[in-house]
């Protein structure tokens, strides 16, 4: 479908851009909850590939996420025990959930090889971005 195209484009593109543009940024990505499962499906992302492409609601900082609707913020993955590494060299992570119509269809997730390099201007930023992007979702 075009319609459905243009959105994956378009998500690329912001992957793309957030990697690119803001040095802590080093893996930039997108779930969405996969039809109606209780997992996440990646979807658009840049940086090295993960081979976790699906993740059930509950597992890692992204499948609490899901359940939470919250945003999360990990200044030190190690000390995370639900926690699912994508690479060695990830020390930091954020995670905020994306509302289209009040209900939580997926996420912005951001990897970082630096540690502890998310302020709340990042989540702000990285909300902002999200409240947009459900406007095409
Ligand atoms: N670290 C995430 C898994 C996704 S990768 O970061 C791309 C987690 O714990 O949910």
């Amino acid at each position: 479908q075009d319609s459905s195209l243009a959105v994956t484009e378009r998500l690329q593109q912001v992957c793309d851009l957030l990697q690119k543009e803001v040095p802590s940024y080093d893996w930039v990505g997108f779930y969405f909850k996969n039809g109606d499962r209780e997992e996440l499906k990646l979807g658009p992302y840049a940086g090295d590939p993960t081979d976790h492409t699906i993740i059930p609601f509950g597992k890692g900082i992204c499948g609490q996420v899901a359940l939470s609707n919250e945003n999360f913020v990990v200044p030190d993955v190690a000390a995370q025990d639900n926690y699912i590494a994508c690479s060695i060299h990830v020390k930091a992570e954020i995670v905020i959930p994306i509302f289209v119509d009040g209900v939580n269809i997926g996420q912005l997730d951001i990897d970082s090889h630096t540690p502890d390099p998310f302020s709340e201007a990042d989540e702000r930023f990285l909300e902002y971005i999200c409240k947009e992007l459900a406007h095409i979702l």
